[in-house]
């Protein structure tokens, strides 16, 4: 073993303990651990007395860089597996709208909503969009994500939604975090298209091509009244199925369609928002092992009053993953903390459970399997954090607790010399 980057004293919480355990069951810990990183992967994950005998005994090459955590809680990297942060322009004045009585259907269908994102885009330079999501990205980067999902959708056209995922690519590249596209093909009917003209579209030219040219990893639909139909749905995520894409759905937000079913009907990667989910459209998540994402943010942010509940998908069995949903509309608020804050206060999960569920959650639902655990062979993408444990980086939301972050193997962000949060 050659590593080239030793982290040292650290509280390590690798996150194989079970997702639905009570107190920090989640987390795995394992005292005084640590991890040896060989280029972009970990070599070795385990008790620091192990990798001490390893290297007494000359089994390790001693060139390695050390970074000593100090005592403090180190994780895998965070997976944002939902995100719209590709976006121009804002919705300030929606949002003040819904604040007096407005809702969000009703401001979509007076032409605000997601067409009015899709106007600012298409009028957006490619350098305005880019450097946009280069800031949002960067700041999450800082706060400890190291992979983030995003969706196209504010296209809407085949060449604007092309463009979408082109931009996506660019920005992923140096951005410290990888950055996993998917093609919202079915966010909203595109203003002055007849619906059946767009679903044509979709199947007939945008999917292949963006297939044709690896520009997407995921497809997704916005399943919800006003939005698009259970069949329309099913026949554009068969299709993106079909072309080898993984699965996601926005489903059940604002009314009970069935689209949970539907997600794990087809063995699609996640069914996200799931905010009128019943029993038995968790019962269908947990046989199928689609992940059910949580998205507590938008929910506070649409006013809702009943966020998704972890208890009914993590009492069934089925894996919870827990995202931001940054996007200009029904989510505008940004910080990892407040991601892991509105987990617990807004959908029941405990610390532990909402690191998991941000962490190994997160990569199930976007079917990564080589990172979200610390394990020998995995991406060596991991965060100390300014704190010994996992209960404070739910608690005390609206400041970032990440002091490092590593993303395949690399420093992407050293805060150590910045101010102490004084936890713990
Ligand atoms: O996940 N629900 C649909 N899509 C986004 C909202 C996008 C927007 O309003 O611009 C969501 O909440």
């Amino acid at each position: 073993m050659r590593p080239t980057l030793v982290v040292r004293n650290a509280r390590l919480a690798p996150m194989t303990g079970p997702q639905a355990a009570a107190g920090d069951g989640p987390l795995g810990l394992l005292e005084r651990g640590a991890v040896a990183i060989t280029g972009e992967r970990l070599s070795f994950v385990g008790p620091e007395a192990a990798l001490d005998a390893l290297l007494d005994s000359g089994q390790v090459a001693r060139t390695f860089e050390t970074l000593d955590a100090s005592g403090l809680l180190v994780t895998p990297g965070l997976v944002d597996c939902h995100t719209h942060l590709l976006f121009a322009g804002d919705r300030a004045r929606e949002h003040a709208q819904r604040l007096s009585g407005a809702s969000y259907l009703e401001i979509a269908a007076q032409g605000g909503g997601i067409r009015a994102t899709v106007r600012a885009f298409g009028e957006a330079s490619d350098d305005d969009l880019l450097a946009g999501a280069r800031e949002r990205l960067s700041r999450m980067v800082r706060a400890g994500v190291t992979t983030v999902e995003v969706k196209s959708g504010y296209g809407l056209s085949v060449a604007q939604e092309l463009r979408a995922l082109r931009l996506l690519r660019a920005l992923g590249v140096d951005a410290g975090c990888e950055v996993v596209p998917t093609l919202l093909a079915l966010h909203a009917v595109p203003e002055g298209t007849p619906r059946e003209a767009w679903l044509h579209a979709v199947l007939h030219e945008l999917l292949p091509e963006a297939a044709r040219c690896g520009l997407a990893r995921g497809i997704d639909a916005f399943c919800e009244q006003g939005a698009f139909t259970l069949s329309e749905c099913r026949v554009v995520l068969e299709a993106g199925l079909a072309l080898g894409l993984t699965g996601h759905l926005h489903a059940d937000q604002l009314s009970d369609g069935q689209g949970a079913a539907l997600a794990a009907g087809l063995g699609c990667a996640s069914a996200d928002h799931l905010e009128r989910t019943t029993k038995d459209g968790a019962d269908a998540l947990a046989s199928a092992g689609t992940v059910a994402v949580l998205l507590p943010l938008a929910a506070w942010f649409l006013r809702e009053s009943s966020p998704a509940q972890a208890r009914l998908f993590l009492s069934r069995g089925a894996t919870v993953a827990l995202a931001s949903n940054l996007n200009p509309g029904s989510q505008r608020l940004e910080g990892t903390s407040l991601v892991l804050a509105a987990g617990g206060l807004l959908s029941g999960l405990t610390p532990a459970q909402a690191l998991s569920a941000m962490t190994r959650g997160g990569a199930q639902a976007l079917r990564l399997p080589d990172r979200g655990r610390l394990e020998t062979g995995l991406r060596a993408d991991l965060v100390v954090w300014d704190s010994p444990g996992a209960d404070h980086l739910a608690y005390h939301g609206g400041v970032e607790h990440a002091r490092v972050v590593l993303s395949g193997g690399r420093v992407v962000s050293d805060l150590r010399d910045g101010p102490r949060l004084h936890c713990g």
